[in-house]
């Protein structure tokens, strides 16, 4: 059974875009299975830095077939100066793109309507990308697909429907002045062209892939705690971005599934608001920052830095079903005397169990937290895990035997070759 999905543990950042690519080198297909371009997966070839926001990671290997599933919600704009910035680093997509025809459209409204519910007091603080209308657009059942663009008639009819009820509320309920229906048909009506070689039943592609024996990575976006039914709720993404989301973001059953791949950070970030139990607002977080550059891919914002939170860990490790884990970023952790990690958390004077998803409860826990000795030593340079002084071997048995799920690679760079794998 070869599809291996890989999964962002935390919150999203976790070195997603590193690992998939390196990874990809002994697959055939990469597929993205949720979420937009609020994702940012770096990926760093030699000197060169490459974000990726659309297209899958395995998009440097030339002998890979990327693929943009159906549960992705795409802006044909921020698609097409993807492309574009690719072709111009001399990487081709051509015969090596394949795009859902079941994907969802991001439209300027969408993006327009996400900054304006932004300016509220209770903002999420999203990226802004127009994520949440595009997902609510969906759900609604009114959204408009990319199989849309490839009929003029049938794209201009669902655009002005559409528009009309957004220009309602543009107007009456924000007070914004009406978008143009006709210059947005006509702005859209363009991409077809562009979009059309790419376009296919992707769901059936990666059918046919797996039963003839391909293999394939199912690359998520976000992370397990950003998810819409599982993460610290309201404060998430509007997708899946859990290993479920997977299957239906890619139409593929869950008896193709090989195994799963949780990528975990050596610390926590998060983006954005929302509770974060390990948060350290001082100068643990302020080195943590500027050693990882925690700086936001996508919208350049400073992450928030803390210690790994191991009760978030575990229950994304059950509501992933993570067989195997990837740590990166170990190398940021270089030099602290001390390094800390949640063990469990407390509320009203009782130790937690589990994770609490209500919002007011891990607002106010209290991390409980077991101290390790750091390492004087650089981590960038070695690729051998008997080389890593003690007390990093010692963090990351730690986090193994905390979350009894076994450690297979470690990250100590953001270059593929700084990788150290593990039988
Ligand atoms: P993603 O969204 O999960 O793909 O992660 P991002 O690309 O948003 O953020 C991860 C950042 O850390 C990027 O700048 C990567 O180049 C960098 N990175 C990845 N792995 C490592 C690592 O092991 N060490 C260091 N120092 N940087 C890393
Ligand atoms: P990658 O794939 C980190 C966060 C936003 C915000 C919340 C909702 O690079 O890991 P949205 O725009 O999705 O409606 O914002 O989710 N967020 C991310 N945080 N990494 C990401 O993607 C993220 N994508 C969205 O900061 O808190
Ligand atoms: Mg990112």
């Amino acid at each position: 059974m070869p599809v291996q999905i890989i999964v962002g543990a935390q919150w999203g950042d976790e070195g997603k875009g590193k690992i998939v690519d390196m990874l990809a080198e002994n697959v055939d297909i990469v597929a993205r299975y949720q979420g937009g371009a609020n994702a940012g997966h770096t990926v760093c070839i030699g000197p060169k830095e490459y974000i990726l926001h659309l297209i899958p990671s395995g998009i440097f290997h030339p002998s890979i077939t990327c693929v943009i599933g159906n549960g992705v919600v795409i802006d044909p704009a921020a698609l097409m100066s993807e492309i574009d910035q690719l072709g111009t680093a001399g990487i081709s997509i051509d015969n090596r793109l394949l795009i859902s025809h079941n994907a969802h459209l991001i439209m300027p409204y969408h993006k327009l309507l996400d900054t304006i519910r932004e300016q509220a007091p209770n903002r999420i603080g999203t990226t802004g990308r127009g994520i949440g209308p595009a997902y609510i657009d969906k759900f609604m059942r009114v959204g408009i697909r990319i199989v849309d663009l490839l009929d003029r008639d049938v794209l201009a009819r669902k655009l002005r429907s559409n528009i009309e009820e957004k220009n309602r509320i543009l107007t009456q309920v924000y007070g914004e002045t009406k978008l143009d229906v006709d210059s947005l048909i006509a702005e859209y009506q363009e991409f077809d062209k562009r979009i059309d070689p790419y376009v296919t039943d992707t769901a059936d592609y990666l059918n046919t892939a797996w039963k003839g024996g391909r293999s394939i990575i199912a690359e998520g976006a976000q992370g397990a705690l950003l998810d819409v039914d599982h993460g610290t709720y309201p404060f998430v993404t509007s997708s899946s971005p859990t290993s479920g989301g997977a299957c239906t973001g890619l139409g593929i059953p869950p008896t193709a599934v090989s195994s799963i791949l949780g990528i975990v950070k050596a610390y926590s970030t998060r983006v954005g608001n929302g509770p974060f139990p390990t948060e350290q607002e001082n100068e643990v977080g302020e080195r943590l920052r500027k050693s990882g550059h925690e700086f936001g891919a996508t919208t350049g914002r400073p992450r928030r830095c803390g210690w790994l939170d191991m009760v978030a860990l575990r229950y994304s490790m059950t509501i992933n079903g993570i067989e195997q884990i990837a740590i990166t970023k170990l190398d940021v952790l270089d030099g602290f005397d001390e390094i800390r990690i949640c063990t469990g958390y407390e509320a009203n004077g009782k130790r937690l169990k589990t994770f609490p998803t209500d919002l007011q409860t891990l607002a106010r826990v209290q991390p409980v937290y077991e101290s390790y000795p750091g390492w004087k030593q650089e981590l960038s340079g070695i690729r051998d895990y008997k080389d890593l002084p003690a007390n990093a071997q010692r963090y990351l048995e730690t986090i193994a035997s905390l979350t009894g799920i076994p450690i297979r690679i470690v990250s100590v760079g953001p270059r593929r070759d700084q990788t150290i794998l593990l039988s």
